[in-house]
């Protein structure tokens, strides 16, 4: 018997695929090269905006499904595919009513700084008036998001941006979230930890400096091995991380274009497998510290009284560290959530 994985990072909201550009990326193009062709976020951009609010909600609906099922007992959910006022509204009007009938907590992340539209491409700056001065009121008007989100990367948003974003996100109680050091060392853990940001997720071009920083903050460092993994981005220094004594946290980073996926038990063993986290470690990286990322730390993330009753048993293994050993499997054979039986494979 094991709590629920907490899953603090997916974008399960989208519109079609993109595995075009995933047979781009075997022909030998880069992520960064795809998305300077105008691929990339900007081509999930594209899609979402001509999507319904209900097609929207209903292909997200049955990838929660999925994911329960694999044992994600709660989860966060980030905007970014709009990039308009209008088409950002709807993906979080498609998260709050996710939220509203989901049988597992969810979180809502405004992520409006994910790309620059392609209307403002010679116009950073006015894409970003319009995100603090249109967006941020009508998202907090309506109650829609309880974090906001950065892009903090070469190409997207720079550190200076990043600050003024969450800055201005934080005077309408949004706590701060930072994509960082992702495909290069942007300084995004720099500007999280400053703005006191509840995560700073990715971090494979963390270096030690950066740990540093972390060890004296409140910020919850999060790896997403599934997405390094797809794009084949060099390994997080995870070892160092947890070395250092900080709550390393896992979570999935369920997207269309880096991590198709949102299977935390193959996380898990990625984390394992290719960064030599122990099975224990992994396991708490993807509960109660990733729990700890989405202020779910006193409701989820382990087995208490008085924490609410998500939580998967597994046919009969000989060890804990059998999960992350049978990658690629799912061991799961009963998800259990709010205390009823939910699903029996
Ligand atoms: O977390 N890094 C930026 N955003 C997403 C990828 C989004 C996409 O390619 O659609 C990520 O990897
Ligand atoms: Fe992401």
């Amino acid at each position: 018997m094991f709590p629920s994985y907490v899953d603090s990072h997916t974008h399960i909201v989208y519109a079609g695929s993109r595995e075009s550009e995933f047979v781009m990326r075997l022909n030998g193009a880069t992520y960064e090269e795809i998305a300077a062709a105008g691929g990339g976020i900007l081509n999930s951009a594209k899609r979402l905006a001509s999507a319904t609010e209900e097609e929207l909600f209903d292909s997200a609906w049955s990838r929660l499904m999925e994911v329960i099922k694999t044992g994600t007992g709660a989860i966060e959910i980030k905007s970014g595919y709009g990039l308009s006022l209008e088409a950002e509204l709807k993906m979080l009007k498609v998260i709050k009513l996710l939220k509203e009938k989901s049988p597992i907590p969810v979180k809502a992340t405004f992520l409006g700084a994910h790309a620059i539209p392609t209307v403002f491409k010679n116009n950073r700056e006015g894409y970003i008036k319009l995100i603090i001065d249109e967006m941020l009121p009508a998202i907090a008007k309506e109650n829609l998001a309880e974090y906001i989100d950065v892009f903090c990367e070469e190409n997207y948003f720079s550190k200076p941006e990043t600050i003024l974003i969450l800055n201005e996100g934080k005077k309408y109680g949004l706590n701060g979230k930072v994509h960082a050091e992702q495909l290069s060392h942007a300084g995004g853990v720099e500007v999280g930890v400053a703005c006191q940001a509840s995560s700073v997720d990715h971090l494979e071009f963390v270096n030690a400096n950066d740990i540093e920083l972390l060890k004296n903050s409140g910020t919850i460092p999060t790896i997403l091995p599934g997405a390094a993994f797809f794009l084949g981005l060099p390994n997080p220094p995870a070892r160092q991380m947890i070395d250092a004594g900080l709550p390393l946290a896992i979570a999935s980073d369920y997207n269309p274009g880096s991590c198709p996926s949102g299977n935390i038990n193959f996380m898990i063993s990625l984390a394992c497998i290719q960064y030599k986290m122990l099975p224990e470690e992994a396991i708490n990286a993807a509960t109660i510290n990733s729990a700890n990322a989405i202020n779910l730390q006193h409701e989820l993330g382990s087995i208490t009284v008085g924490k609410r009753a998500n939580i998967f048993i597994t046919e009969a293994i000989p060890d804990y560290a059998f999960l992350p050993y049978s990658f690629g499997n799912t061991r799961i054979e009963t998800v259990i959530i709010n205390g009823k039986k939910f699903y029996k494979n």
